[in-house]
């Protein structure tokens, strides 16, 4: 847990992705800092033991699905009538290939996942961040949004770019209702998911390819979320913060 010492009282946060890695981090902070923190994820065994454990809410959401996302905002409507951050973190993907090899269903769960969740739950929580004196929205994108990496998939290069795009959109749409819009592009998180999926000769290469030598910890992204998601963040907007160590310097 980030040991970040911002005060989130009386502050309402809703979190994709919140089962695991970087969005159960994100919990876990929000949640101690004081936040009343909506955790949204497919993952109901796991996301309800994660909310259990910080105090947290959990809610069924496929962010895929207009009518699941349409239903978990309005949960919150009835709660508390605003909402104060939304963290889109939910994202991924399944299969390393290259535009010849990527099968279009592939494709388009990738840019389902990554693009169009992060549009419906922007659009279904515009309304309830309206109702906020300092209204946030924090988009997690990817190296592989901001440059070209192996070992990823075209269509969550082309989603993660595209949630790039998309901040800026809404930084430009809301500017004039306080709600600031940002990214983070982390590179390489060292998270359950990452420990399972590459070897640990495979973990070195990529430490090794890090100007700061080491993987990113999900605290070290969770504090950047804090600060975006702080009223003492809230003098930028349409940014995107590379949370890399140096691994991309543009
Ligand atoms: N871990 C990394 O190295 C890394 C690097 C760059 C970017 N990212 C991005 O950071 C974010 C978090 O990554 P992570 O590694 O912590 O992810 P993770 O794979 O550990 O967890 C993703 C979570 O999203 C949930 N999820 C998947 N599909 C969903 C859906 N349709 N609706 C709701 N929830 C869904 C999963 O159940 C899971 O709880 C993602 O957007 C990812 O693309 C991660």
């Amino acid at each position: 847990m980030s040991n970040i010492t911002w005060s989130f009282a009386d502050r309402v946060v809703a979190i994709t992705g919140s089962a695991i890695g970087m969005g159960e981090g994100a919990v876990e902070t929000f949640a101690a800092a004081g936040a009343s923190v909506y955790g949204l994820d497919v993952d109901a065994k796991r996301g309800r033991a994660v909310a259990e454990r910080t105090g947290s809410t959990f809610v069924e959401c496929d962010v895929t699905s207009s009518a699941a996302v349409l239903a978990a905002f309005e949960q919150i409507a009835t709660r508390h009538q605003r909402l104060d951050v939304l963290i889109n973190n939910a994202g991924g993907f399944w299969e390393q290939n290259t535009t010849e090899s990527i099968s279009e269903i592939e494709w388009d769960h990738v840019i389902d996942l990554n693009l169009k969740g992060v549009f419906l739950c922007a659009r279904h929580a515009i309304p309830l961040l309206r109702q906020s004196s300092a209204g946030r929205i924090i988009t997690i994108s990817s190296l592989a949004g901001q440059t070209a990496i192996y070992q990823s998939s075209p269509a969550y290069a082309a989603a993660k770019a595209g949630v790039l795009s998309l901040t800026r959109v809404l930084a430009s749409e809301l500017g004039a209702d306080g709600i600031t819009s940002n990214a983070i592009a982390p590179s390489a998180v060292l998270t359950e998911r990452i420990k399972v999926v590459r070897s640990a000769e495979e973990r070195a290469a990529t430490a090794a390819s890090i100007p700061l030598g080491r993987y990113g910890g999900v605290d070290d992204l969770v504090t950047w979320m804090m600060f975006l998601a702080s009223e003492e963040g809230g003098y930028m907007t349409g940014e995107t913060i590379a949370v890399n160590g140096g691994r991309f310097m543009s």
